[in-house]
């Protein structure tokens, strides 16, 4: 049998299986979503949102690219982002990094990845930001999983530096932001940062909308 089709008869065993625990489950999913939390996540094959978190279909809204980066002209995660923020109304945005992540590997290296090298220098620039701490752990594997856990804190940062964030949280109230990191090697999801609604940040990041009267326009 060719490798793919292991896959299209997982499809054909999942559906039986799902119809089983519940006879409508395609009829209830197949006409809206209602997602409460929006993953940006790494898109390596290990870290599957739904699976590490217990989540269902319809749970959470998702968008992984290489080291689940937030880049604020990146139109694919910003789409993503604006949708899941104004459309779907998410109350929680979660930046989801792990260990032994191959994106900020290969971002401490010095070999040329052609294409690649441009998504990687925003994780070298992280790397400089926090250079001091990093350059203080001798352990090559500790410093590793270091940095794993700054790129997550500067996605973090980065998702409320943008206008989207910012006027819902100024508007509603929402969404937290959250960063965690999944450990490859116990299975584990820990928070390692959070951002709620109006936290504080580099004031020149900061927006502003005028306060519309009532009974105005
Ligand atoms: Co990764």
């Amino acid at each position: 049998m060719e490798a793919y089709k292991k896959l299209l008869l997982g499809n054909r065993a999942w559906v039986r299986e799902r119809l089983a625990a519940q006879a409508d489950f395609f009829q209830k999913n197949a006409y809206d979503q209602r997602p409460e939390f929006m993953w940006i996540g790494c898109s390596d094959s290990r870290v599957p949102a739904e699976d590490v978190t217990g989540a269902e279909p319809g749970e959470l809204f998702v968008h992984r690219n290489i080291a689940n980066l937030v880049i604020h002209t990146d139109f694919n995660m910003l789409s993503v982002l604006q949708y899941a923020i104004e459309v779907l109304k998410v109350k929680h945005v979660i930046v989801c990094g792990h260990y032994n992540c191959g994106g900020v590997s290969n971002a401490m290296r010095r070999q040329d990845l052609g294409l690649i090298n441009k998504w990687l220098r925003h994780i070298k620039d992280v790397y400089r930001l926090h250079h001091r701490e990093l350059e203080t752990i001798d352990d090559a594997q500790k410093r590793f999983d270091r940095l794993v856990e700054l790129n997550v804190v500067e996605q973090v940062q980065n998702l409320a530096e943008t206008s989207i964030v910012q006027k819902a949280w100024q508007a509603e109230n929402r969404p937290v932001i959250h960063g965690w990191v999944y450990d490859l090697r116990t299975g584990y999801v820990n928070e390692i940062a959070s951002m709620r609604p109006g936290a504080k940040m580099d004031d020149i990041y900061r927006f502003e909308w005028p306060v519309v009267e009532a009974g105005e326009g």
